[in-house]
């Protein structure tokens, strides 16, 4: 059977080391299976939820995320990379799906719940980030997406997907909508680490080690990453775990064997933190350089990349409009048809 799949990122910042083992490397692998339709949206419409007041964050960061996608070899012939605010039917989708949610239903939505607090709202929540949920079930359901490979933290999304598109084909009598499956990322590959080893790489936490980075950049980071705090002299036995340098040798370097001679050796004493440094260091520059460079070549030209997000988003768009006539006849609102 056909699969659709439909995911996608809000364009609040460049795209980490993070996104590229929880994400991006899982939609390259999709997009080269026969039976799989792949759409990835850049949500800028969800980013504007909590970024109304500097919506030139969004719009930079647009074109940025569209180069890290073409860097790590996203393929917009394989792959239909679309602007979420240029697709008219999905805010269309949403205000018949709001009908469908109640008030205490997004209340209890857990991701909405925690955002709610991390970004501070307090009393003052934005209407439109409140119902963002909802208008992720119109993301998915405009392209029929039958899985939707995101982190943990979204399941509570996809559920609430299921949820509307059961109501929708309840109320109105018909199977116009398709429930989707959520894929997780596989077990024990959970959200990578920061380099300072405290939390899941990100920007808020300033912990991040991104695709555009430069290889200075990169080295330096590495130079801080947190080890064995115990670690003091180099002939001092070291702890491997909770160490960030094999948490990423465990990730990025395929020659496990090499990995586990040095953990023996780091576990008994005598190799210092420089020089897993300087190890990681090449393993990391020799992954990172290919995307860098063909993320500079593409961003030479950034009216070819925005040309490919404009056909890509005519190409969404064609298929929203097409579920939204059989959401509009489902409900009997085609008057004019
Ligand atoms: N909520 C997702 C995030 O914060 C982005 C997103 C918006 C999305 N619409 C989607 C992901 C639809 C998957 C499917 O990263």
């Amino acid at each position: 059977m056909e699969r659709i799949i439909l995911t996608g990122d809000r364009p609040t910042g460049k795209l980490h080391l993070g996104h590229y083992v929880g994400s991006l490397q899982n939609r390259l692998k999709l997009q080269e299976d026969e039976n799989t339709k792949v759409f990835v949206m850049i949500a800028d419409q969800q980013a504007l939820t909590d970024n109304a007041k500097n919506p030139e964050k969004v719009q930079q960061n647009l074109v940025e995320v569209a180069l890290d996608y073409l860097a790590v070899g996203l393929d917009p012939k394989k792959t239909t990379i679309f602007v979420q605010s240029q697709i008219p039917q999905l805010p269309e989708l949403t205000m018949y799906y709001l009908n469908l949610v109640t008030v205490a239903r997004l209340q209890r939505n857990p991701t909405v719940k925690s955002e709610i607090l991390e970004k501070g709202f307090n009393e003052s929540i934005p209407a439109g980030f409140f119902m963002y949920p909802v208008s992720q079930a119109a993301d998915i359901t405009a392209f029929k997406a039958t899985h939707v490979p995101v982190g943990e933290d979204q399941k509570p999304m996809v559920e609430q997907t299921r949820e509307v598109a059961r109501d929708f084909n309840r109320t109105y009598g018909k199977d116009v909508l398709v429930e989707p499956d959520i894929i997780l990322p596989p077990k024990g590959s959970g959200r990578l680490v920061g380099i300072d080893g405290k939390g899941k790489m990100s920007k808020s936490l300033n912990n991040g080690i991104y695709l555009s980075d430069s290889a200075d950049e990169i080295q330096k980071k590495i130079m801080k990453m947190y080890t064995d705090p115990n670690h003091i002299r180099v002939e001092d036995p070291g702890q491997v775990e909770g160490n960030v340098v094999f948490t990423y040798l465990d990730v990025f370097d395929e020659d496990k064997e090499k990995v586990q001679e040095l953990k023996d050796q780091y576990r008994k004493g005598g190799l210092g933190d420089v020089k897993i440094k300087r190890y990681l260091n090449d393993v990391l520059q020799a992954k990172l350089q290919p995307i860098r460079e063909r993320r500079e070549a593409f961003a030479q030209d950034r009216d070819a990349v925005l040309e490919m997000l404009k056909e890509g988003s005519l190409k969404a768009e064609a298929v929203a409009a097409q579920t939204l006539d059989e959401v509009k006849e489902a409900m009997g609102i085609n008057y004019f048809k």
